[in-house]
């Protein structure tokens, strides 16, 4: 069977797992990614315990800790003012997830021997990935050989291996060797390739920890490092059970940058062998005293809790996460697997502690540095904003904590109010390239958008009046500082020398994209400010005090807003992507050769820029975020202008491809684009998983999903469906949050039902029926394909 991409299908589909069924030096680097255990916390890539012999470029071992990060100089050969200087990495950390085993004088290695099984399951109800296998050693010794990892999900700080050896063939000796090896050399990559492609790492080299104490006590081992530059520290703790009889001794040894524990049992044949090691990380931008005692009392709680304990816990967790977040697909096992694997992906890459964002990669790789981009607020954010409020609210306030920093650069860069950079971990503009990074001031209203969302169907008033009101005015402050009333655009406002999504067009006038979200982060502002000035206003003069606004400076935001120069062009009936984009030599991409894709990669970005070529939808993209403001017509229109000049060279391109065409009717297309961004990982889509996860279009995923197929659209405040399903679908269930309610949804071939399972009666629209909604009761409506038909029943 092949693959949405043509190629052989790489892993089996199946509804709960992804499955490797063979080791091979060739997959190993993808299946690295493809298996990450991770919990928003840390992540660790699923690198063998026992270690790899195999090539260095064959593997890539690393353990992220979300937000983590070094810093690093940005060299600009030819500076100049304003350019970020400084950037920041998230790096690998202290690996403690090692664990050798020897058996007699051979140590296990897949790389030799014989494997006479072998299979690794990522479990997505369970939370784990496992590893069985027999293995036969050179000296002819057969194993039977069992690893279990898991990242806790309720315990951020805490991660477990279980181990397990049965000795087939033989009685002898086994010795586990447990280590934490704090010897991590960053980037291993050649510099020169990072140059090259910027979505592989960000160029930190060498070692950037310095081991400040490690110690090792029987059982317990722990090492305290301290970054070279940032000055954080990490402490790891590691702590282990031998479930093996009474015959073993412990040997234990903390030197260097190691810690070392060596178990070793007088083992007979066909008895089962386990050790269990926890491993705990803490640093110190988490908010606890001491590091080093968090990290031992976090892995001797585990100890005495036991994995059983935590497997329930986990389990647990998941059969929540799942009740609220799952999309059932009938009739589409491939489709099915790579929403489920999309999902457990977002989960396992988001931060929750409100000072972590969602990394471009996860935490899966180093590619675009661990930084976080605008890929958090418009591509993943919706799936937890209507599944996990709560998340996507930590998320908000992760900005809101860098709301300082924004404020630092708008005025480094001679603006009023705040700019958010288009890439960083901590606040700082960390984007060496200013064409496609300061310049996307986009961010800023991709923020404003996010909240307006989050707002909207939470009704979390707290969160808008106490946090995500500065926001809104100090970047609605940005745009009105930034934009001009141009006499030759009829004194309309305009915003020049921007880039729009695409980042294939660069530094352009008025990219449509830009001054519509920037008119409606101009518009929320005097709305909100309106409203707390109302409703709260003592609050609102504490606010108004403290970043100095005035009702003058609200009535030029609602001026700026009101003529607000929103391109459209007559001639073509469609919407510029900007001023002079309109005007470049249109390019056929399908007499491009293959092998010049990405473009980025193989032609400058001048020759690029000269084109009408996307990377991604900007305008489409515009369409989607405000579908209430255009007809199926106007983006109709638009999509078969764009789509043409559209390479997708960016992964968070089809998932929008995806929602418009299944609007506008172009079926077969919408299901292309969907199983592209739903399965890009799991079918390598781009030849790149190795390097990690592509979480935005994970977030595309459930956007496609519920927003295209399930035709969910939130207009003024209703909540509206008009589904679609893929011919080949029976049905699609998926649920939502929505205003403290929960509901259920089941599209099917000619039905639609609701069911409202938590909260008050709702009120909805379906296909332009108002549909009331009250708890237990189920409503269905039956339609048509292409139309439907006037007959709603209630059960
Ligand atoms: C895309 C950006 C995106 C970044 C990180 C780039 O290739 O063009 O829109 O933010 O990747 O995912």
């Amino acid at each position: 069977m092949n693959t949405s991409n043509g190629r052989k299908i790489i892993y089996p589909f199946d509804e709960w797992q992804i499955k490797e069924t063979e080791f091979n030096i060739g997959t190993n680097y993808r299946n690295e990614t493809i298996f990450t255990t991770a919990n928003g916390y840390m992540g660790m890539r699923g690198n063998l315990e026992e270690g790899y012999s195999g090539p260095e470029n064959t593997t890539f071992n690393a353990v992220y800790i979300n937000g983590f990060y070094e810093e690093y100089d940005i060299d600009y050969p030819e500076g100049g003012y304003g350019l970020a200087q400084k950037g920041q990495a998230m790096v690998k950390v202290a690996d403690a997830r090692m664990v050798k085993l020897m058996i007699d004088d051979e140590p296990l290695d897949l790389l030799k021997g014989k494997i006479r099984s072998y299979e690794r399951i990522l479990h997505m109800k369970k939370g784990t990935v496992e590893r069985n296998f027999t293995w036969e050693s050179p000296g002819g010794r057969i194993v039977d050989v069992s690893i279990k990892r898991m990242v806790s999900l309720t315990r951020p700080h805490l991660a477990f291996i279980f181990f397990s050896v049965v000795p087939v063939n033989f009685d002898g000796q086994l010795k586990f060797i447990s280590l934490i090896n704090g010897d991590i050399q960053n980037s291993r990559y050649d510099k020169k390739d990072v140059e090259k492609d910027v979505r592989v790492g960000a160029g930190i080299e060498g070692k950037v920890f310095r081991t400040i104490k490690t110690v090792a006590d029987n059982t317990m081992g722990f090492m305290v490092q301290e970054t070279n530059r940032s000055g954080f520290k990490l402490a790891c703790a590691v702590e282990h059970k031998i479930s093996c009889g009474l015959d073993h001794s412990v040997l234990t040894e903390a030197k260097g940058d190691m810690v070392r524990v060596d178990i070793t049992v007088k083992a007979s044949k066909g008895k089962c062998y386990n050790l269990s090691k926890y491993i705990s990380y803490y640093t110190s931008r988490d908010d606890v005293e001491n590091i080093e005692e968090s990290a031992i009392n976090e892995v001797s709680r585990a100890k005495q809790d036991g994995i059983k304990v935590m497997e329930d816990e986990q389990k647990n967790f998941l059969e929540a996460f799942w009740d609220d977040a799952d999309i059932v697909v009938e009739g589409d096992a491939a489709a099915e697997q790579g929403i489920r694997y999309s999902l457990f992906s977002l989960l396992q890459s988001a931060g929750r502690d409100k000072k972590t964002g969602i990394a471009a990669k996860g935490l899966t790789g180093e590619g675009y540095g661990g930084q976080y981009f605008w890929d958090t607020e418009i591509y993943m954010l919706p799936f937890f904003i209507y599944t996990r409020p709560e998340t996507a609210k930590n998320l908000l306030l992760q900005r809101y904590r860098t709301l300082d920093a924004a404020r630092a650069r708008a005025l480094e860069l001679g603006h009023k109010g705040a700019l958010f950079p288009w890439r960083t971990i901590d606040g700082p503009e960390c984007s060496a390239y200013f064409p496609a990074g300061t310049a996307q001031y986009h961010i800023n209203a991709d923020i404003v958008y996010a909240i307006k969302q989050y707002v909207k169907a939470t009704q979390d008033q707290e969160f808008l009046y106490n946090f995500g009101a500065e926001i809104i005015f100090e970047t609605a402050r940005f745009w009105q500082d930034l934009g001009s009333y141009i006499l030759l655009k009829g004194n309309k406002f305009c915003i020049n020398c921007v880039t729009g999504p695409d980042e294939y067009t660069a530094l352009v006038d008025n990219n449509a994209y830009t001054n519509y979200m920037a008119k409606m982060n101009l518009e929320y502002a005097v709305e909100v400010a309106k409203k707390i000035k109302m409703e709260r206003p003592q609050l609102y003069a504490a606010l108004a005090s403290k970043i100095g606004l005035k009702d003058e400076e609200i009535c030029r935001w609602e001026k700026a807003a009101r003529n607000m120069y929103l391109p459209f062009s007559e001639e073509l009936g469609i919407i510029p992507q900007d001023d002079s984009f309109l005007y470049k030599k249109k390019i056929d991409i399908d007499l491009i050769p293959e092998d010049q894709f990405p473009l980025l990669l193989h032609w400058h970005y001048l020759n690029i820029y000269r084109h009408q070529l996307c990377k991604q939808p900007d305008v489409l993209l515009l369409m989607l975020l405000m579908r209430e403001k255009f007809t199926p017509e106007e983006i109709k229109k638009n999509y078969d202008y764009y789509e043409p000049i559209t390479t997708h060279d960016s992964s968070l391109s089809p998932a929008v491809f995806s929602i418009l065409a299944k609007e506008i009717g172009y079926d077969s297309k919408a299901y292309k684009y969907f199983i592209q961004t739903a399965r890009m990982d799991l079918d390598d889509y781009n030849g790149n998983t190795k390097d990690g996860i592509h979480a935005a279009g994970m977030g595309g995923t459930w956007l496609a999903a519920v927003f295209g197929f399930g035709g969910m659209k939130v207009g003024d405040g209703e909540l509206c469906f008009s589904p679609k399903l893929p011919v080949h679908w029976d049905s699609m269930t998926f649920k939502v949050r929505y205003r403290g309610r929960k509901l259920l949804v089941k599209v099917q071939k000619s039905d639609i039902s609701f069911t409202l399972m938590e909260g008050d009666p709702l009120k909805i629209r379906c296909l332009e029926e108002e549909m009331f909604l009250e708890k237990g009761a189920m409503v269905k409506k039956v339609y048509i394909s292409g139309g439907h038909k006037k007959c709603t029943t209630a059960e």
